[in-house]
């Protein structure tokens, strides 16, 4: 891991937020105060690249890329808010919403000072499989979606 701590711009967030060394990954985010349910918590931010342009930046080992939509994506290896550093959980404690084209994360529920951030990053099924650290109860054991069995497979047994 390098030396330099990598840090929150202050001006694209609502709270205060830290960047530490996480026991899910290498870096995480961390709140540095108690953030109320369904608040708003960090804006993503990045270059904007083209579906051409994320094809080949996606295939670096590690990459800070956001998909906004079905063509556009942020590169937040480029300018980025310090979100990029915002750990996967199959269970997380903030979701993403694009308003007005910007990538916000809310809080889902009430967040205490000093719990990591996270967000669950929604990997499609069909990527290459990447196993999960994040430890909750129902983690799918993979960062990808995976299929959840039909209601009568679920009840068999
Ligand atoms: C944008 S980085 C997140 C920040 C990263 N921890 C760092 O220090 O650069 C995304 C990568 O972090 C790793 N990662 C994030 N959440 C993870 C999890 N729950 N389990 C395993 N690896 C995870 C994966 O390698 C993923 O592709
Ligand atoms: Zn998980």
């Amino acid at each position: 891991m390098s030396s330099a701590v990598p840090q929150i711009n202050e001006k694209r967030a609502a709270i205060r937020l830290v960047v530490k060394p996480s026991p899910i990954h290498r870096w995480g985010v961390f709140a540095a105060e108690d953030i109320p349910a369904r608040h708003k918590v960090i804006e993503y931010t990045g270059e904007r690249i083209s579906r051409r342009e994320t094809k080949k930046r996606c295939e670096r080992p590690l990459n800070y890329i956001f998909t906004l939509d079905s063509y556009w994506a942020l590169d937040g290896s480029v300018g980025g808010s310090g979100a990029e550093f915002i750990n996967h959980c199959c269970q997380p404690n903030i979701i993403a919403r694009i308003v007005k084209g910007h990538i916000i994360y809310f809080s889902n529920r009430a967040i205490r000072k000093g719990e990591e951030l996270t967000v669950d990053y929604h990997f499609a099924e069909k990527d290459e499989k990447v196993p999960c650290a994040c430890g909750a109860l129902r983690c799918r054991g993979t960062i990808n979606l995976t299929r959840q069995p039909r209601r009568r497979e679920a009840q068999a047994g």
